[in-house]
């Protein structure tokens, strides 16, 4: 059953892109082996990240993912059937709030940390899930 994972977790060092690609490296043929798409987005030490698939084969990958090193604290947002993909074309697609254009930060900083001058990730479900749509515009 098409399924989708989503998760915050914390970095164990701090995020840059060079960490996000070496994730993204090693996770691009796995998940593509498996039918398995979406996005990791990294900033500051926070990770986001959506896996879409088959049920059992997302919940083994994000077990298996759980036990890395270089992230910890956990937290599963939410775990269920969807009737689409989100990054249907994306094996696993990155992003680092840093790397996105002036405008995108700006719109994002506004719409999720109006009082803020600095950007953090949201950590309730529905917030999540409203950034990661917004993510899709990208
Ligand atoms: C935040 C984070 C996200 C990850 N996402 C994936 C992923 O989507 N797919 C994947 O195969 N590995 C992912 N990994 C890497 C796995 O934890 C693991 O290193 C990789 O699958 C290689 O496992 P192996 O050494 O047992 O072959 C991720 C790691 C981290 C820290």
């Amino acid at each position: 059953m098409l399924s989708h994972i989503v998760y915050l977790s914390d970095s164990t060092n701090f995020i840059n892109w060079s960490l996000i690609k070496d994730i993204l490296l090693c996770s691009d043929e796995n998940n593509k082996n498996k039918n398995v798409t979406g996005i990791l987005f990294g900033h500051g030490i926070n990770f986001l990240q959506v896996l879409e698939g088959d049920k059992i084969i997302i919940k083994n990958l994000y077990e298996h993912i759980a036990k890395d090193e270089r992230h910890e604290n956990i937290i599963l947002l939410d775990f269920c059937p969807i009737t689409e993909r989100k990054f249907s074309g994306w094996s696993m697609k990155g992003f680092n709030f840093n790397n996105l254009p002036k405008e995108q930060q700006q719109h994002i900083l506004n719409k999720y940390c109006p009082a803020s001058e600095y950007f953090y990730l949201p950590t309730e479900k529905k917030s999540c899930l409203a950034f990661i749509d917004e993510l899709t515009q990208l």
